[in-house]
């Protein structure tokens, strides 16, 4: 279990003031000064030792993502930090946004910094209304405080701020959608490569970090990288704000150490699941994109990128889901099919077309009313739909339906055949 020391977050309750006195109180815009002058190389490297693992679901590690950023280039630069969080069971970047909101601006200012960026956009989901309003607040403190702007912390670096709010779109917190939103059009991802460190918003080098990614960096400089490396397990390094909801006595997001065991977390911080561990039936443990495991590997898996992919499912946004044994587990997921095909931007044939035939198959499933035949027909077609799309959208949808099939195909088949049985007995 994580010391209480090691949080980053220190008011991720928002139990203290959450403006800049509160902020400075709590260690924030400590000698900032003297980081930035450290240079971007020091930054850079810092951040790469510290095993930063990107917290906006892929895990790329941060540090080098920002080292592919141009050493000289006659165009503008920006770090773009995506605040759109919309998958389902994440709420973190919301409870850093309200509450922790200039550890995430000093972060921005640090990592523009490191990628010698010339400024920075946030682009928050639109439903983050108060969320925005405090992010806002936190950046127009800092360019009072003359922490950003011009001369940013008196270092000689002029760095600017903006705060972009989306309109409500999940496809929008796909990074090459988020840039074609941010510069005014529809939300469509684009085509890698380019990759955006090459072109990226309006056509400059750019790099597109997760809100976490970025609101931890600043503490990573100030206690070291072998403090945050020291943390965890290898390769899947440092804290983690876990979202954790669903069948748990007491929903909440909390800061702990990567690799925590998955038991552990739901007991030490949720209260456990309702009406006891053994009530358990299933958890998806990275948001509603990754496949669902059921009791007997929530059991014993670790909660970090490697232990979770090596069990065929992901660390993903780390939002926990616990269902107990009360779930109709096909509906929970048949209702995340919903959820894809109405968020699906419709631009690859494969998602658009896909994402509405598996939610139509799983409305179907839910009551039985198939063949077992079409089990590994919704297989296949999810198959067809992974990795054939321009972005992450149609993995998203294909894993949790996949997810299902693995574990949870006898409670398929005898649902069909229950619906069978009652149509017989109907028709008698
Ligand atoms: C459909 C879709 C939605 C996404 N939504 C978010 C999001 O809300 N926030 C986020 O940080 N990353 C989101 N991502 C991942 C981003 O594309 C990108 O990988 C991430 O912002 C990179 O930040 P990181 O390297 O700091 O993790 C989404 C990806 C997909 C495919």
């Amino acid at each position: 279990m994580l010391a209480d020391n090691d949080r980053i977050f220190t008011n991720l309750y928002g139990q203290h003031d959450w403006r800049l006195a509160g902020a400075r109180s709590r260690g924030d815009w400590d000698g900032t000064k003297d980081l930035i002058l450290k240079g971007r190389d020091w930054i850079v490297n810092e951040v790469k030792a510290s095993g930063l693992r990107g917290r906006g679901g892929a895990g790329f590690p941060t540090g080098l993502k920002w080292s592919f950023m141009p050493k000289t280039s006659d165009k503008p630069r920006y770090l773009v930090v995506n605040a759109d969080e919309s998958e389902p069971g994440t709420c973190k970047d919301r409870d850093i946004l309200r509450f922790d909101p200039h550890k995430l601006v000093e972060g921005c200012l640090l990592a523009g910094v490191g990628m010698n960026a010339t400024a920075c956009y946030i682009y928050v989901r639109g439903e983050f209304y108060n969320e925005g309003l405090h992010l806002q607040t936190a950046v127009e403190e800092a360019y009072e405080a003359g922490l950003i702007g011009k001369n940013a912390c008196d270092s000689g670096f002029d760095y600017d701020i903006y705060v972009h709010r989306g309109a409500g779109a999940y496809i929008c917190g796909e990074e090459m959608a988020l840039l074609e939103s941010l510069e005014g059009r529809k939300g469509q991802p684009r085509l890698k490569p380019p990759f955006p460190a090459g072109v990226g918003l309006y056509g400059c080098p750019t790099t597109v970090n997760n809100v976490e990614s970025i609101a931890v960096t600043p503490t990573i400089m100030r206690r070291g990288a072998p403090w945050f490396a020291g943390i965890g397990r290898p390769k899947n390094e440092g804290t983690k704000v876990f979202c954790i909801s669903g069948h748990v006595e007491k929903p909440c997001n909390v800061e702990e150490a990567m690799g925590i065991p998955l038991k552990e977390l739901i007991e030490k911080h949720a209260g456990g699941v309702r009406g006891g561990w053994d009530n358990l039936l299933a958890i998806i443990p990275g948001g509603a994109s990754v496949p669902v495991l059921p009791k007997e590997i929530c059991d014993t898996v670790l909660m970090d990128f490697d232990a979770l992919r090596e069990v065929k499912s992901g660390l993903g946004t780390a939002a926990v889901i616990v269902m107990d044994k009360s779930t109709d587990i096909i509906k929970a997921i048949a209702r995340l099919s919903q959820f894809y095909k109405h968020e699906s931007c419709g631009q690859c044939t494969p998602c658009r077309e896909g994402t509405g035939w598996l939610w139509r198959v799983m409305e179907r499933m839910v009551k039985g009313n198939a063949s077992v035949a079409e089990i590994d027909m919704l297989l296949e077609v999810s198959c067809e739909i992974e990795g054939h799309t321009i972005c992450a959208l149609g993995d998203a949808a294909a894993w949790p339906v996949q997810g299902l099939i693995r574990h949870f195909r006898p409670e398929m088949e005898r649902r069909i055949a229950a619906y069978r049985q009652q149509a017989v007995q109907a028709a008698e």
